[in-house]
């Protein structure tokens, strides 16, 4: 049974890693795939059509604002209609903050946060119309990509991190300001081995395929895919949701939260700060059994963060 027979999905950064993955199984799940990358989109457009699924490719970058809208543009004027956006392109420019330059800075920022609020908005702007249009909800799903590393900070990326944070920031907000129009949207934080992880000796070490032919590869790109096409289907109910997802992994994310607090009806002095702030953290530590600072969801994440380089 196909899960998405003839809906229209646009997948960004499908020329390979996770992307190329997420567009050959929404392809096997029957939908019709814009696969968008600035290079290898045509391959894997080639690699759908000869399984016998339908797909067009787009070269435009997610972050430019009138290369944005062609991508959306090319669903709907290629197959009709616009029914799921998954917002995955992205880019690494690891460095320590006080050697980051600003094109490290701008171009990461740029690629992931504004490539997914350029995508977002077009595709959002087309389901507004639609839904005034039917007079009824549009029925259409967004999955966005944040990280480990902008959720549970990683050691020399400041810029992606910042990305990846505000990229679920941003999809919670959206999820709230399109629910109006019927349209989900959701949010990813994967680990799998890539194009993406592969340069880094720490993650290619980690994420080897196991010697054992039969054995499960946790790190196969492969198992994110599954979730984000239930995400993106009407299978799903949910939005607002940022999920973990590894190997044989799903988890849910619970953001910012206010865990502890003093409470008075009067401003504190400095002095007074000093003093009650230290019983404000050792009550969180206590309660919890480690400071919060410390939690990492991610088995073994920590043995990943980076070498100060
Ligand atoms: N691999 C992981 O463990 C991991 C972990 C957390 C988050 N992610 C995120 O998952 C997504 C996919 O990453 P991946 O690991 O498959 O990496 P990848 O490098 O294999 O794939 C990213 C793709 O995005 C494309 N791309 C880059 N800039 C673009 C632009 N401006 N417009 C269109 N396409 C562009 C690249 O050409 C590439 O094919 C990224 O957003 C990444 O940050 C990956």
């Amino acid at each position: 049974m196909q899960h998405l027979k003839d809906r229209v999905v646009i997948v960004t950064g499908a020329g390979g890693g996770l992307g190329r993955e997420h567009a050959l199984l929404f392809a096997r799940e029957g939908a019709k795939v814009v696969v968008n990358d600035l290079g290898g989109a045509s391959a894997v457009v080639d690699e759908i059509r000869a399984s016998g699924g339908e797909a067009v490719a787009n070269t435009d970058s997610v972050a430019d604002w009138a290369g944005a809208e062609r991508i959306v543009r090319t669903a709907v004027e290629e197959f009709g209609d616009l029914h799921a956006l998954v917002n995955n392109a992205g880019i690494l420019r690891d460095r320590m903050l006080v050697s980051m330059t600003e094109s490290d800075w701008d171009s990461v920022i740029t690629v992931h946060l504004k490539g997914t609020f350029a995508c977002t908005r077009h595709a959002a702007g087309y389901w507004r119309q639609k839904a005034k249009e039917t007079g009824g909800p549009v029925e259409a799903a967004i999955v966005c990509t944040s990280s480990g590393s902008g959720l549970l900070n990683g050691v020399a990326q400041s810029n992606y991190g910042a990305a990846k944070a505000g990229i679920a920031a941003f999809a919670q907000i959206a999820a709230k300001e399109l629910s109006r129009y019927g349209v989900r949207v959701n949010t990813i934080a994967p680990v799998a081995r890539t194009p993406m992880t592969a340069p880094t000796e720490e993650f290619a070490e980690m994420f080897r395929p196991p010697a054992d032919a039969d054995a499960f590869d946790v790190f196969d790109a492969a198992n994110v895919s599954p979730l984000v096409v239930y995400l993106a289907s009407t299978l799903c109910p949910y939005t607002g949701g940022v999920w973990q997802v590894m190997g044989g992994e799903v988890g849910l994310f619970e953001g910012w939260q206010v865990v502890a607090s003093l409470q008075r009806e009067s401003r504190w002095s400095v002095e007074e700060l000093r003093k009650e702030i230290a019983g404000l953290v050792g009550a969180r530590a206590s309660a919890e059994g480690k400071l919060l600072s410390e939690a990492k969801p991610f088995a073994g994440w920590e043995a990943t963060l980076r070498e100060p380089r």
